[in-house]
Parts: structure tokens; sequence; C-alpha cells
């Protein structure tokens, strides 16, 4: 039995949910009117240009379409409706890796967005174009999301640890025609490059017309002539006036790409009216986001995290929210306490692989800080465990704040599944239960709910607005992606990919992805495109990568290897770093190989699939329980296992 946690009700001035019945008030409306009571917050909301036809239209499920017809502006919503009583409100307060700090407030924001909107007009960009942005921590990165939404071309932040390779393949993927960068940035004291990342990218690609360039940390870049513009030089003789493009609520905002469980990265594609008014809804909701407050979200706009929670949630919400280009763990363990002492931090959210490294490395930091201004500690990306909960609630929170556990993914949007702060009564480790409005469901294939203590499948079992359209490019991929799994009364449902239980108190526990999917420190890596990249080695015969429990990152990746030549069974580190190297080209030093082991076979089933249920277990020293029988060759396990247990001595 775990032990329940109760909101500090006194920290909370007008909540959006009170307690626990204004919440089931909230779930039951939904469920007696669904399409009336979500037409009645896009309403209140949502800034519109020209009101919506139809709340629903599920004529070409499950290509939902919400809202259809209403017109609206995203970064309208994020910037300029706010300008009546907030232009001198700060929007956005960046710190840099070295302390360096600006305050954009929401009139200068309003500026800086319309200026790079028209630099983009200015270089042929026009609605429905495609614009790659890879670029650091910087504020340049967020006026360029805003300035795409606001002319109505499709962005896609490609996140800037990912290698020339993996920045190709999304190019290329979205057709992007223009590529918005910066020379480099810094990181713990150092400048870093992405300039030559592009460069390297760009090889052989021809779609790609102008490569913008925000020249931030000022080392020395090769300029491609008639490609590359300087953002800087650009920038100053643009006008501080840009039409806003009226778009479609369907029209689409942006691509994110990640990893699903077979093939290359999904371009999930997210559309203006529904994402927008959930990223809004959620602040207000999950993180009782207030004028005053001060939102830190750590993520980096690369992920779903940062464009819902660093951009478009809190400027929708017309809060103020912190930016940071550095790293939490410099130049010391108090790095990130000192910034929440310093900004008076309201709602810091985080990923439970930093709450557990910032544990680690610095137990009693927080103590050192007056970290009184927090009321609300988030966490996103994995479960998170209980002695990292813990010390995130006793040391960080003091006892006081909440925490809300937000489960949801690239395809959701925005959060699913998540505590309320002053209402939901807390199990430590438990997302708790679905949002209003979310019909987030632990099934079987067949729709039949899950008893307590039973793992499911976990659906969403109504379409949602702030829900994935499509895949770019593919849409075939995204009916099997998500629609293909599971059903309820005869109706293909959306599955997650994760699994999850309910406890005997019907709170949700999340108990990680269920296909081949690897989270390490909160990133999603595709088994599939680790073992394409290790496939790439001449020596390689046959791979397949598995994820290991691992204490800091959640997970790691353990790959059994299999070489051509069945010499240097066992370890071989040389070949291995090869094999790295490999994948920080192909992919990003993220989804480098932490454990790897040299085999002479993989277990595989006499069809040829391989079963990675061993192979995890394995990797994590359990017994196999599983009958190994029907495998072709049942002796490889035991082979396996030697090879395994002589590489941890
Ligand atoms: C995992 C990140 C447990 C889950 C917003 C999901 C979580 C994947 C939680 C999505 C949580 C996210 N508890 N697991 N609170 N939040 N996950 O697309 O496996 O990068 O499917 O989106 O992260 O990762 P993504």
């Amino acid at each position: 039995m775990s032990e329940i946690y109760y909101p500090h009700k006194e920290l909370f001035e007008n909540p959006a949910f009170k307690n626990m019945c204004e919440y089931e008030d909230l779930v039951k409306e939904f469920e007696k009117d669904y399409e009336g009571t979500w037409a009645k917050l896009a309403n209140e909301k949502i800034s519109w240009f020209a009101p919506f036809k139809k709340v629903l239209d599920e004529s070409n499920a499950p290509f939902y379409k919400w809202f259809t017809e209403g017109k609206l502006n995203v970064a309208y919503q994020c910037i300029d409706r706010h300008l009546k009583d907030k232009k001198n409100k700060a929007a956005i307060i960046w710190e840099g890796d070295n302390g360096e700090k600006r305050i954009i407030t929401y009139l200068e924001l309003h500026r800086e967005v319309n200026r790079f909107a028209n630099l983009l007009k200015s270089l042929g960009v026009k609605k429905g174009d495609r614009v790659v942005i890879y670029m650091p921590m910087i504020p340049e990165a967020a006026f360029a999301m805003l300035a795409c939404a606001r002319i109505g071309a499709i962005h896609s932040v490609v996140f800037g640890g990912f290698s020339a390779e993996a920045l190709k393949d999304r190019i290329l993927d979205a057709e992007a025609k223009i590529v918005i960068t910066a020379d480099g940035a810094f990181r713990k004291g150092k400048p870093y490059m992405l300039k030559p990342v592009v460069d390297k990218a760009l090889e052989g690609v021809d779609c790609v017309e102008k490569v913008v360039v925000v020249e931030r940390n000022n080392e020395e870049i090769e300029w491609v002539e008639g490609r590359d513009v300087s953002y800087n030089d650009l920038i100053v003789n643009q006008d501080n006036e840009c039409p806003f493009e009226i778009m479609d609520s369907e029209d689409p905002l942006f691509l994110l790409y990640t990893s699903g469980s077979t093939g290359k990265p999904k371009g999930v594609e997210h559309h203006q009216a529904g994402y927008i008014l959930w990223a809004q809804l959620t602040m207000e909701w999950v993180f009782d986001i207030k004028n005053n407050d001060t939102f830190w979200c750590t993520a980096d706009i690369g992920w779903i995290t940062g464009h819902t929670y660093i951009v478009y949630g809190p400027l929708a919400a017309g809060a103020t929210t912190l930016m940071f280009e550095g790293v939490l763990t410099y130049p010391d363990a108090g790095r990130a306490w000192k910034m929440i002492e310093e900004y008076k931090v309201n709602q810091f959210y985080t990923a439970p692989t930093a709450i557990r490294l910032l544990h680690k490395i610095g137990a009693d930091e927080p103590k050192k800080y007056d970290l009184t201004s927090l009321r609300i500690l988030g966490t996103v990306g994995e479960p998170i465990d209980p002695a990292a909960w813990k010390w995130y609630y006793d040391v960080v929170g003091n006892g006081r704040c909440s925490i809300v556990d937000t489960w949801w993914q690239t395809e959701t949007g925005g959060h699913m599944i998540s505590p309320l702060p002053a209402a939901t009564p807390i199990k430590p480790g438990s997302a708790t239960f679905p949002l209003p409005g979310i019909f987030a469901e632990i099934i079987d294939e067949n729709g039949n709910k899950m008893p307590p203590n039973e793992k499911g499948l976990l659906c969403i079992t109504k379409p949602w607005p702030s829900m994935i359209r499509t895949i770019w490019g593919d849409p075939e991929r995204f009916v099997s992606s998500y629609f293909g799994t599971a059903k309820k009364d005869g109706k293909p449902v959306y599955f997650s990919g994760d699994g999850a239980i309910y406890d005997e108190d019907g709170y949700i526990w999340i108990t990680g992805r269920v296909d081949d999917v690897i989270n390490v420190s909160g990133h999603r890596l595709g088994t599939a495109e680790i073992e394409a990249a290790i496939q790439k080695h001449p020596h390689v015969a046959e791979v397949a990568v598995v994820g290991k429990p691992d204490e800091i990152t959640g997970e790691s990746i353990f790959a059994y290897i299999v070489l051509k030549s069945n010499e240097n069974l066992g370890e071989d580190v040389e070949l291995m770093k090869e094999i790295n190297e490999i994948i920080a080209k192909e992919i990003g030093n993220i989804a480098k190989v932490k454990d790897f082991a040299f085999v002479p076979g993989l277990p595989k089933t006499r069809s040829g699939k391989i079963m990675r249920r061993i192979l995890r277990a394995i990797a994590k020293g359990e017994e196999i329980k599983q009958d190994t029988s029907t495998l072709e060759d049942p002796s490889v396990v035991e082979k396996i296992i030697e090879i395994v247990k002589s590489c941890q001595i």
C-alpha cells in the first residue's frame, strides 16, 4: 500500500480544480456532452477570427478533425492578444550557459517574431512551406517557431544533439525549404558548433534553398555563397509589423520527428486549434499558472516538452517562461536551485533522469537556497522511482509542493494523465488519473477494462483536440502505428505503446513501453534505428538492442552483436568504440550503446523473429522463465548468458 500525499491547499489561490469533486464534475460533464464541453472551452480560451462550425468531425476516422473551419493564428494567440494588458510583462526570461541574461517582454517578443516572420517572407517562405529549426536553447529558437506560426509555415524543430545524418533524414522527409540554425552555442563554459553539422547534412540535398544562421557564439564558420544568410545582418532591416496569416483550425502547425518501434523516425503532425487549446488549458489545470508566476521547464525545444511547455503553452497562457541554454549541473550541482532562487520560480518541470542526477551529485544542495517560491514540481518522460520522488518532494519541495507526474507523448501534444496540483491525493510513482476530457483507459486488445493489478494497454479511447493528426507523408503508418492494436466497441482506438496498471483505488501506474522503443534519459529511441546504425559496421552480421535499467538514465542501451567472423567472442572494446562512432554519426551521442556482448547468434523463433524479451531478461541478469524450446536454436540462450556473465566480471 503506497503512502498518500495530500495537496497543501494554502499554496493555491483559486486553482482550476479545488478538490476532487470539481474534477469529477468536469469529467462527468465530458461524459454527458463531450463535444459541447470541448466547444465551451475552445470558445472561452481561443481568440477566434471566425467561429468553428463543427466541434469534432469523425467522418474520416482516425483522421479526426477538430473545430472545423474555425479561423485563428497561434502566434496571435501567444503574443498579440496579450499586448493589451501585458505588453511590458516578461514573456521569456533567458539565461545563458555563462550566466548571461535576457528578458524579452511581450511587446519585444511581438517585435522580434514579426521581424523574423518578415525575414522568412523575404526569403520566399510561404504558408505550408516546411522550415527546419536546428538551434541551441536561445530566444531566437522560440522567435523562429512563432515566426513560422505567424506566416503559416510548418516548422520542424530537430534536437541539436542529433547528428548530420539524422538531421538530413528529417530535412529530406519534410522536404524543407529553409533551415534555421546558429553558428553554435555554449555548453559547460565552452563553445560548441551546429552550423558545420548543417553543412554536412545538406550535402546532396536539393530542397533547401536558404540557411539562416543566428550568430550566437561567433566562432568561425563557413558560409555557402547564395545559400547561407546571416540572421544578425538581415534582421536589422526588417519591419516591426508583419500581418498574421489567417489559419484554419486544421492547417498544420508543426512536425516533430519521434522514434517508433520500426523503421525511420515518424514526422508527428500537429495542427493549429486543438493543439494550442490543450497547451494553454494544461498550463492552467496542471501547472496552475497565474499572472505573476515564473514557469521553468528544463526540456530542450527539440522535444515535444519544449514545444508545449517552454514556448506554446506558457505564452498562450500569457505567462513568463524561463529558458535556459546551459546544463543543470554546471558549474556545479547548485545551478538549478540558484536559478530557482534568483528568478523566484513557481513551477519547475523536469525529467526523472535529471532529478536522479541532481540527487546523486548534490543531495543537500537544494537546502542552501531559498526555494520557497516553488508551488509545483513536475516530472515527465519516464516513470519516476520512489527514491527520486521522495527527494524531489522532501528536499526540493521542502514537503510542501505538489508533484505533478505528467504522462503524455509527442503524439498527444500535451498532458494526458496527471495529478491536479490543488486537488489530487498523490501516490508517489503514479501519474494518478486522466485529465478531464481525456479518456485514457487501460484495456486489453478487445477494449475490456483491465482489473486492478493486471497490466494492459494504455489507450485513449476517444479522440482529443491535441492529438497527432497523421504521420507526415505516411498516413498508412499513422493508422497502423496507433490504431492497429486495440479496439473498443468494435472501433479502433489510439494505443500509446505504453503498458499500465490500475491499482485497487483506480490510480494509473505506467509500466513503460511495450513496443521496441527504449527510453534513455527520457529520450525515445527506436531499436530499429540503432540496429540499422550498428549494421553499418563492416564486421557486424546481426544485432539486437534492448533497454537495460539504469540508475540515472532510466534505461540504457544493451547491444547483442553477432560478428561476421566468430572470433573475438566476448568483449572487444575497440570494436565497440568504432560502432559507437557510427551511432554518433548516424543518430547522435544520445543513442550510444552502453553495454554490449558479442554473441554467436540471437534467440529467434522459427519464423525468424528475434525474442527481445529473452535478451532483455539476460541484460537485467534475470532468470529465463520463458520456454525456449520453440526457438530455432535453444542452445544459443545458454551461450549468450555465459558471455554476458563473463563480460560483467
Ligand atoms: C514515457 C514526452 C512514465 C512513455 C512527453 C511515453 C512517461 C513516452 C511519462 C513519450 C510519465 C512520458 N511516466 N512514462 N510521466 N511521461 N513517459 O514522445 O513511455 O518523448 O510513451 O514525450 O515517454 O515520450 P515523448
